[in-house]
């Protein structure tokens, strides 16, 4: 079996977590797939925008695959949550944007893989949350810091704490993910998004995706300068003459491939 479906339509690649039977665990295979597939995606320069998703109605991913994890020694545990943090670099560090499509559970690794998107989206029967210290352990996929530059310090530290599980509602109230939609129409919302965003420049996209992310890492007047480079930088990309020259001739834009 396939653990990891890749469907593409123009710039748009869709990838679902396939083991619906164990609600999509992250095992070696997928966590293996995931990673090899984002590194090859991240070196093509066609795809414009990645969906996301897990299969089945019940969940994105219900976490690492405990089974194999309750036999981890130390070193195999580290070699495990480097492999997750590799995913999570490869996917910010993508020039395209990452849009989680969340269909149902996104618990431990499975949240944090949805962290690692670029922004989520969400059916009305998703569940989120860090139970790992349920089983003794802490999140290793980035958990305990993407989720606090989600949601902000105080929301993360209950939530790892007491490994509490959220329902799409509350996901929303608190930002985890940007909206709320049924089950059956999440999928056509998300490729509504990514469509809208591949109409855009995709250098611009991918210049926006990497200041907002290093920036974050920085203090804001250095965030600043790193936005002032940047955006002069564009200055001297076909994409900016294009973008402009369309803007005042009042016809639509034709840019390149993402
Ligand atoms: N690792 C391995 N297998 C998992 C899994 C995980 N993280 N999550 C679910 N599965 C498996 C179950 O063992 C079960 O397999 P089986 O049919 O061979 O027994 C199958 O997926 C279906 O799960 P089940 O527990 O029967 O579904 P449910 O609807 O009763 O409960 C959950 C759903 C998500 C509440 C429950 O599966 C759960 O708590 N999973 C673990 C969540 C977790 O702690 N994740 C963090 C890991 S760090």
């Amino acid at each position: 079996m396939t653990v990891l479906l890749e469907a593409r339509a123009g710039e748009i690649v869709t990838l679902t977590l396939n083991r619906p039977d164990k609600l999509n665990a992250l095992d070696a295979e997928l966590i293996g797939a995931l990673d090899s597939t984002f590194e090859r995606l991240a070196g093509d320069p066609s795809v414009g925008i990645v969906i996301l998703t897990g299969a089945g109605e019940k969940a994105f991913a219900a976490g690492a695959d405990i089974s194999a994890m309750s036999e981890m020694t130390v070193a195999q545990a580290r070699a495990m949550s480097a492999k997750g943090h590799a995913i999570g670099a490869r996917m910010e560090s993508a020039h395209f944007p990452v849009i989680g499509a969340i269909n149902g559970f996104a618990l431990g690794g499975g949240c944090e893989i949805a962290l690692a998107c670029d922004f989520l989206y969400a059916s009305d029967r998703a569940k989120f949350g860090q139970p790992e210290v349920k089983l003794g352990v802490i999140p290793g996929f980035g958990g305990t810091q993407r989720l606090a530059r989600r949601v902000g310090l105080g929301m993360a530290r209950e939530l790892c704490y007491s490994g509490a599980v959220i329902d799409a509602q509350t996901a929303l109230r608190i930002g985890l993910v940007n909206a709320v939609v049924a089950p059956a129409d999440l999928i056509a919302k998300v490729t509504e998004v990514a469509k809208a965003i591949a109409t855009v420049g995709p250098k611009a996209v991918a210049a926006c995706k990497r200041v907002m992310l290093e920036g974050a890492d920085l203090d804001l007047k250095d965030a600043n300068a790193l936005e002032t480079t940047t955006f002069a930088d564009l200055f001297e990309t076909a994409e900016q003459r294009e973008g402009m020259a369309a803007f005042l001739a009042k016809r639509p834009a034709r840019f390149g491939t993402h």
